[in-house]
């Protein structure tokens, strides 16, 4: 059975112990940013800050904090997660459309919004503002009417505005580029805030083609339909379980300078000119909890948010070409895109170069690809170097290919400010075994895993 919403998941982490609740004051401004920071960095609960300064509703931040919360949320272990989604990515189940929804319990329209009512937090003193980042946005294609669901940074801009960020290569960003070669104005869209993980999670899906509706999906990783209720003012369908939900208006006519934010990347992002939107309503449950989250440096939510859902669709992807990978990691602190490691046995001289490449070439767009044989555990990084140390021979074994599309916002990326120019250089390392020759004997001492040493529990 999948959580319900986002208070059937804290109930479960408080059960667990690891949730906590702050009733002292505490500042949106830069304060939230700095307790977040602290709590990933210690592994830290799920926190709930119930005494905003200034804001009418608590907010609760740490519910993507570390991996153990991402097992949790799909109610699997590190040895069965990716199976699991995987299984879930292939079995989509279609959403269903309810009547009366949580979610609307309370309607605020016209001179009732106001963004500043809300606690969005300004995480860190380079910020250009104020920062929606755990909104889920769901937009439709503006052609097919397809929905698309996944995270999109907001700016509060005032009491009813936004600046926004869609890359051109993210479906949010797709569609918006769409509707303006459409000669549309205005594209509708919803920010969905705080629901069952899961939902968060189906967002990062990579390797998906763009027809895919994505409720679909979720549903498929659930076990369970998501359940949808049409809003209030535009023509889209959210979920009724979520906490909050701000409709808006994307407006094409109109622009104003957006960032900078601290990215995923580490770095932070120059302000540019961007366009708005406007918002429409803001729908709630009773007592609603607002849902934050950092980025930055890794490692933060965003990229647990991403880790899971990046490997597990690429595993997916990959397998169906290069049937004996048998892993993949994609690592949290390349920021879950730009170092990935894949484990594989190649069944012809070198399959490994093809699957580099195929990896280079995938919506992942990583800049460093290391495939190493499945007797190295690709997520443990000292046995990564063991494999890179003994097993390559430079002069045979990397391949750089130059020019490549990159990560828009590695700053190491050439293109000027064009995100759709932006070129760099990438590397592929081979670190598997010489195909079909004899190579030197492992030492390892057979057995040790197996041995039962009861004192060395501690
Ligand atoms: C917390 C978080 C914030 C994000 N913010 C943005 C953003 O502001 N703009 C953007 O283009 N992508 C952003 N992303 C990345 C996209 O959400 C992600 O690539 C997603 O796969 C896009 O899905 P879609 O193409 O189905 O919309 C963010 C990701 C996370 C986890």
């Amino acid at each position: 059975m999948a959580y319900k919403d986002l208070r059937e998941f804290l109930a479960a982490c408080k059960e667990a112990g690891d949730l906590i609740e702050v009733n002292r004051p505490i500042s949106t401004d830069l304060e939230i940013g700095k307790a977040l920071k602290k709590s990933y960095v210690e592994n830290g609960p799920v926190i709930i800050f119930n005494n905003l300064i200034d804001k009418s509703f608590p907010a609760v931040g740490g519910v993507f904090g570390n991996r153990a919360k991402a097992l949790r949320a799909f109610k699997a272990t590190n040895d069965d997660v990716h199976e699991k989604f995987i299984q879930g990515l292939n079995n989509p189940i279609d959403p269903i459309i309810v009547e009366n929804a949580p979610c609307q319990e309370c309607v605020l329209t016209g001179d009732d919004i106001d963004l500043f009512r809300l606690p969005i937090p300004r995480f860190s003193p380079r910020d250009g503002g104020a920062y929606v980042t755990a909104g889920i946005t769901v937009s439709k294609d503006p052609e097919s009417g397809v929905p698309d669901i996944g995270h999109y940074r907001y700016q509060l801009h005032d009491k009813n505005t936004f600046g926004y960020f869609a890359q051109p290569f993210h479906r949010f960003g797709k569609n918006c580029i769409k509707a303006k070669a459409l000669g549309m104005k205005k594209l509708e869209a919803a920010i969905v805030i705080g629901t069952d993980p899961v939902l968060g999670y189906t967002c990062q899906i990579k390797q998906v083609a763009d027809d895919v509706n994505d409720w679909t999906l979720a549903g498929g990783l659930r076990g369970e339909a998501v359940e949808l209720v049409k809003c209030k003012t535009i023509d889209l369908e959210v979920p009724a379980y979520a906490e909050f939900i701000i409709e808006i208006e994307v407006d094409f006519t109109q622009t104003r300078p957006e960032g900078p934010l601290g990215e995923y990347t580490g770095y932070m992002t120059p302000a540019s000119d961007k366009n708005i939107a406007h918002v429409k309503a803001i729908t709630h449950r009773q007592d609603p909890l607002f849902q934050v989250l950092l980025t930055g440096k890794p490692i933060t939510e965003n990229h647990i948010l991403k880790n899971i859902p990046f490997e597990a669709s690429f595993l997916n992807a990959m397998k169906k070409e290069f049937p004996t990978i048998s892993a993949v990691s994609i690592r949290p602190s390349g920021g879950v895109q730009l170092y990935v490691v894949i484990a594989m046995k190649p069944r012809y001289a070198g399959e490994a170069r093809h699957a580099i490449l195929a990896a280079i070439s995938s919506n992942v767009r990583p800049k460093w690809v290391i495939v190493v044989d499945p007797d190295i555990n690709v997520y443990d990084a000292a046995e990564v170097e063991w494999a890179m140390s003994y097993r390559v021979v430079p002069g045979r074994d990397i391949v750089i290919v130059k020019d490549v599309p990159s990560a828009p916002l590695d700053p190491s990326s050439r293109g000027g400010e064009d995100l759709q120019a932006k070129l760099n250089d990438v590397i592929g390392i081979d670190a598997t075994l010489p195909f079909g020759e004899k190579f030197a004997e492992v030492a390892d001492v057979p057995g040790w895993k197996e041995y039962d040493f009861p004192e060395l529990k501690r």
